[in-house]
């Protein structure tokens, strides 16, 4: 019995710091749930949502996701919380808009869903009412059918597990691919293209071309400087919101098969 309470402390463990490196390493979600101080994420408020994002199409405030029952998701269950993650329903059945990147987290496995639920429930609460999101956009009745399970990807397969990892958990794609319907990027015909315009306090940045096209001739070393430090290959400083905070804590396997899987991009214009 004391054996199998050690064993399933340490799985427990294992699963919240999965979980951390999801959140906030590879997944980044603090870059649209933790609000920016002046000097980069206010970590006073991590994850506790109300930055507000102002486009043509939408006015959306992320939410408040940490374990605040009142402001926060703390009164929802796991499976409420993960059904809001993967399929972009809350529990009360009202959709929850873009940009938080559903074509993309509806393939999020459900190992590592479960470990995205464990950590946000281990992150200090933080009390922080944010308003309402609005759309201009009509957005659809449903993202997706109920989504009953996602098997993990095979990280033999480094193709495969770069692809899940630039799609599914990481979304480089939802920023490098430009806008079609519903406020959503069009990966059928554009995927990895870039040429979306990021406005901010920053200027104007632009999505780079992460095709072949656009880093067929850069190095291994120098693809991973840009995403791990914002440095891109002329030595010029990278502008947000490419979330080098996050990325620079992205393993050496995980580099390697997101590495791979760009290379492995039909070219784009
Ligand atoms: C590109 C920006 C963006 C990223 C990245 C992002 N989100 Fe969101 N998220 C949003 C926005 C915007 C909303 C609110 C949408 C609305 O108001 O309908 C939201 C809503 C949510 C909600 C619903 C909460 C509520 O109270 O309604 C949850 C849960 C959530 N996000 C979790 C996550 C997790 C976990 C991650 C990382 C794996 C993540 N988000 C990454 C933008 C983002
Ligand atoms: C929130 C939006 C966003 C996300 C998410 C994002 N990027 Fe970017 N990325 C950008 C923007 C904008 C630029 C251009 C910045 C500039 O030119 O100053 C960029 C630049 C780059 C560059 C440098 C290209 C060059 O020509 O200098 C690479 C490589 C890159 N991103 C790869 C990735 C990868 C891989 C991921 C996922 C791990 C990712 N990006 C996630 C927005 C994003």
């Amino acid at each position: 019995m004391s054996i199998f309470g050690v064993a399933s402390t340490a799985l427990a463990d294992a699963q919240v710091e999965r979980g951390r490196y999801l959140v906030e390493v590879i997944g980044a979600c603090g870059n649209c749930h933790t609000p920016m101080g002046p000097e980069g994420p206010d970590t006073s408020r991590h994850l506790a949502g109300g930055m507000v994002i102002d486009m043509d199409v939408f006015r959306a405030v992320p939410a408040n996701i940490t374990p605040d029952p009142e402001t926060g998701i703390g009164a929802w269950s796991d499976v409420e919380i993960a059904r809001a993650i993967r399929e972009g329903v809350r529990p009360d059945g009202s959709l929850i808009g873009p940009p938080m990147p559903y074509p993309l987290y509806h393939g999020i496995a459900d190992d590592d869903l479960m470990a995205i639920v464990a950590y946000l429930r281990t992150v200090p609460p933080v009390v922080n009412e944010t308003e309402p999101s609005v759309y201009n956009i009509p957005l659809p009745p449903a993202w997706t059918d109920p989504i009953a399970s996602v098997p993990a990807p095979d990280p033999s397969d480094q193709v495969a597990y770069g692809a899940y990892l630039a799609g599914p958990v990481g979304h480089c794609v939802e920023c490098h691919t430009p806008m079609g319907e519903h406020g959503h990027p069009d990966f059928e015909h554009r995927l990895g293209a870039g040429g979306f315009e990021f406005p901010g306090p920053w200027g104007v940045s632009v999505a780079a071309n992460i095709t072949p096209t656009g880093l067929g001739d850069w190095s291994d070393a120098e693809i991973a400087r840009a995403i791990r430090e914002g440095v891109s290959r002329d030595d010029r400083p990278l502008m947000p919101p490419m979330a080098f905070a996050y990325y620079k804590g992205i393993s050496e396997p995980d580099m390697a098969a997101i590495i791979a899987y760009l290379r492995s991009l039909p070219p784009m214009e």
